[in-house]
């Protein structure tokens, strides 16, 4: 049986990058078939941005307000993914929308992680603590992560793969955001490694996992 091909991957983070860093070192101990070739931040003081130069990867600050319009930034971005032949994009705590167009040419290759249980707490807006206080604030049991396909809407497209966390008496936003990203760092690379063995698919707007 012939080797799978390694999967380039490019991962899109605006923060701190934990969630990249998990990613790199699944790559680097060879865990996932897939290699990360790129790095795009929006933000010049991205934590990730250090990471990435740091081992190596090819990085870019993609600030849509230095573009003279949408369709320019739209298309720079695409160029450098095309450049780097990228299979997948992975996104990692990434704060902008991704143009239309980019979603178009990437359909079904692009991933996101997001810190709740799906279709519960996402949507604009929700993102860092407030996805966890919204938790809190609503009761909840049990939260988790959700990672998922991207569509044209926020936090949307096909659900790939969940993690339930359970809320314990007593958290507060911090505590239960510590123990989310915890589960968060074993399931994207788990995801990625799945996703870069050809074992995820969409067929009727559904994921199948083989
Ligand atoms: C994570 O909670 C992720 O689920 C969400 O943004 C956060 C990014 O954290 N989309 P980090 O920058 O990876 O530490």
């Amino acid at each position: 049986m012939c080797a799978k091909r390694i999967k380039n991957l490019a991962v899109f983070a605006s923060g701190k990058g934990s969630n990249f860093t998990a990613l790199l070192l699944a790559s680097e101990k060879k865990k996932i078939n897939g290699k990360i070739v790129l790095l795009v931040s929006n933000r010049e003081d991205a934590g990730a941005l250090e990471t990435a130069r740091a081992h190596g990867i090819d990085c870019c600050v993609m600030d849509e307000k230095r573009f003279r319009s949408a369709e320019e930034y739209a298309g720079e971005l695409k160029r450098k993914l095309e450049s780097c032949q990228t299979d997948y994009i992975l996104l990692a705590g990434y704060l902008k929308m991704i143009p239309v167009s980019v979603i178009r040419a990437f359909r079904e290759r692009i991933l996101n992680i997001h810190p709740a249980l799906l279709p519960k707490f996402g949507g604009k807006g929700m993102y860092g603590l407030k996805v966890h206080e919204a938790v809190l604030e609503a009761g909840e049991k049990e939260t988790g992560v959700t990672i998922h396909f991207v569509d044209e809407e926020y936090d949307h497209g096909p659900m790939i793969m969940q993690k339930k966390v359970r809320v314990h008496k007593g958290d507060t936003p911090e505590t239960l955001q510590k123990r989310v990203l915890k589960q968060e760092h074993k399931l994207y690379p788990l995801a990625v490694k799945r996703l870069c063995e050809d074992r995820i698919s969409v067929a009727g707007g559904r994921v199948v996992v083989r």
